[in-house]
């Protein structure tokens, strides 16, 4: 199993800039995820990583060894795309066996290589089957299979799951997670949910426009996001985002939300008063107050998921505010309602640069 780094890697087709210079290192038997919206590099940097993109710049080390021009083949790293291509003519034993027959491998290290794949993606039964005769789970499991034989340095996944229906889905995330734990491999992995980065990393990268905008473990980005693009990115319904301004400095802070002004339990160094910023809060700790809220809000929309339910509401002079509460709600659009901030979770963010300023 294998450590990796990357150094300033940038990688650029033609007149376009993909990556600006990645820094990173991922620890021997890390689960590191990449998430960023579409378009923002996670599959080049995985390219870059594998072998099959060379970086127009920087450098690539594995173990301490550089690789940075060395093909693909010669990296030891396993690849499992969103588009798995199975063999359609091989059984699953063939698929898996194939490209250790290709490395010349002895038939009975391939057929053992082979049982120990299969008993742990539990498709010890489907050794003889074509994928056609396979579910969408299971294909991915054989693809997922083809990877962990060839017993790589480095698994890297690119979105592996989102052709699964969401049953599936959570089966087989739970399955990766077993996997990792049993065979302590370092792994890299895309993916755009949110729920798999949370629950499948140790750490966390969250890219944007080719660069890292933070790197750590899920509920450090999740409680301490370094900025407000990472704060609105990680959590789902999404960080809720209000101007403000700081009316005073002097030992607690006062904010101006839309018509009412709101006071901070502490301090926070560099806010002076007049300054602009950007108040952040979840919409976990955002409640309807009985009685004597901080914001006279209308309700525009209620979600009922039965265990809990999102509520999006008006406020006079801002952008629409979602709270989310446990359990079932009575509230209905047009209802009248008055909400409360839990003071003590709100983030503040340079209103221009987006950086955090206070954090809970
Ligand atoms: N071969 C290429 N030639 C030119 N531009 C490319 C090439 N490959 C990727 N790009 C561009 O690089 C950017 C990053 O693409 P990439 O596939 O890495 O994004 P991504 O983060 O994986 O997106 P998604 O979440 O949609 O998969 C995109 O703007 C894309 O159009
Ligand atoms: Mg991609």
């Amino acid at each position: 199993m294998a450590e990796l780094t990357l150094t300033g890697a940038r990688k650029s087709f033609g007149t376009i800039n993909v990556l600006h210079g990645i820094d990173l290192a991922v620890k021997d038997g890390e689960f590191i995820v990449f998430v960023g919206p579409s378009g923002c590099g996670k599959s080049t940097l995985l390219r870059v990583i594998a072998g099959l993109e060379n970086v127009t710049s920087g450098e690539v080390h594995i173990d301490g060894e550089r690789v940075t021009h060395l093909p693909a083949s010669e990296r030891g790293l396993a690849m499992v795309f969103q588009s798995y291509a199975l063999y359609p003519h091989m059984s699953v034993a063939k698929n898996m066996a194939f490209a250790l027959e290709n490395m010349g491998l002895k038939p009975a290290e391939i057929e053992a290589r082979v049982a120990r794949a299969a008993a742990m993606l539990r498709l010890t039964d489907y050794l003889d089957r074509k994928p056609k005769a396979l579910s969408g789970g299971q294909r991915q499991r054989v693809a997922i299979g083809r990877a962990i034989v060839r017993d790589p340095k480095i698994f890297l996944f690119d979105e592996p799951l989102s052709n699964l229906d969401a049953e599936l889905r959570v089966a087989t995330r739970k399955e990766l997670a077993a996997l990792h734990a049993k065979l302590g491999g370092t792994m890299i992995y895309v993916t755009h949910d949110q729920v798999e980065a949370m629950t499948l990393a140790d750490r966390i990268v969250v890219l944007n426009a080719g660069r890292i905008e933070q790197v750590g473990t899920p509920l450090e980005l999740y409680n301490r996001p370094s900025n407000a693009f990472v704060a609105g990115f990680i959590g789902s319904p999404r960080m809720n985002f209000l101007p403000a301004v700081v009316m005073s400095d002097d030992g607690t802070l006062r904010l101006s939300v839309g018509e009412r002004e709101v006071a901070l339990p502490r301090a926070a160094s560099g806010l002076v008063a007049g300054a602009n910023v950007t108040l952040g809060i979840r919409p976990e700790h955002i409640d309807v107050a009985p009685d004597n809220g901080m914001l006279a809000a209308t309700v525009d929309l209620v979600e009922q998921l039965g265990g809990e339910t999102f509520i999006y509401a008006s406020a006079p002079g801002l952008p629409q505010i979602t709270l989310r509460e446990d359990g079932q709600s009575q509230f209905y659009r047009g209802d009248a309602i008055a909400i409360r901030f839990a003071v003590d979770h709100l983030h503040i963010f340079d209103a221009t640069t987006g950086a955090a300023l206070a954090r809970p």
